[in-house]
């Protein structure tokens, strides 16, 4: 189980210390929030505060972009040390070749889907992608409640995976936190994104902990056929 904590629930003001504290509390990922204000009613930060932000800790860079023109800024994100961009589906006819730059780039490639699409949206690529990002919330804000309609999504995936010997991993993001990362893992989630139920906690080594458990308690497993 990945357990990735979203920036955009950090105090803005300390973003180093906030990234350190991610990595001091045991999280295996950092999940960095890129809004432009167009593709979502909101502004976050861009290229030079990842950047910034790179030497400072060695956790893996999980780099969402929810922005309507990502061409223009793989390159700024991957030169600034992103591991991983995650780009969305809803971009339509732009996906395949945004994926073939990003792996071009050297990074690994996710992609993302709303709550409102169809998980046949992401299907096409399923064998070129390394992550499928399932939004559990309609992104553009932190610290929004979990839409509870996406876990037939994580499930498919998962059903998908396992059926055509895929190896993406499955992302969940928004309003995550013990009890609905206990859901999300049960559906087939091993990746979780944590905004507000980890940087909210002044004890966040105890929140990455609890949330990993939860997780890993309720875990789908792969069905192995047995011969009879
Ligand atoms: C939503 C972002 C999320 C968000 C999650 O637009 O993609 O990563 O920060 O925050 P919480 O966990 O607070 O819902
Ligand atoms: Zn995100």
């Amino acid at each position: 189980m990945i357990v990735a904590p979203s920036l955009l629930a950090s105090n803005f003001g300390k973003l180093a210390a906030e990234a350190q504290r991610a990595e001091r509390a045991g999280a295996d990922w950092l999940h960095l929030d890129i809004m432009d204000g167009h593709f979502v009613p909101n502004i976050s930060f861009g290229p030079e505060v990842v950047r910034a932000l790179r030497p400072q800790v060695k956790m893996f860079f999980d780099v969402h972009l929810m922005c309507s023109k990502p061409d223009m800024l793989l390159e700024p994100f991957a030169k600034a040390g992103a591991d991983q961009i995650i780009i969305h589906a809803e971009l339509g006819d732009k996906v395949a070749g945004l994926i073939w730059r990003i792996k071009s780039l050297g990074c690994k490639v996710g992609l993302a889907i709303n709550p409102p699409t169809m998980i046949s949206e992401a299907e096409p690529y399923l064998a070129q992608i390394d992550l499928l990002l399932v939004m559990t919330v309609n992104p553009g804000f932190g610290g929004q409640p979990f839409i509870r309609e996406a876990l037939p999504k994580v499930a498919q995936a998962w059903e998908w995976r396992q059926r055509r010997a895929l190896g993406y991993r499955i992302e969940v993001d928004g309003g995550i936190n013990a009890a609905t990362a206990a859901e999300c893992a049960a559906a087939g989630a091993d990746t979780l994104v944590s905004g507000t139920a980890l940087f909210g906690k002044r004890n966040m080594k105890q929140a990455v902990s609890t949330l990993r458990k939860a997780a890993e308690r309720h875990r789908r497993h792969m069905v192995v056929p047995t011969a009879t």
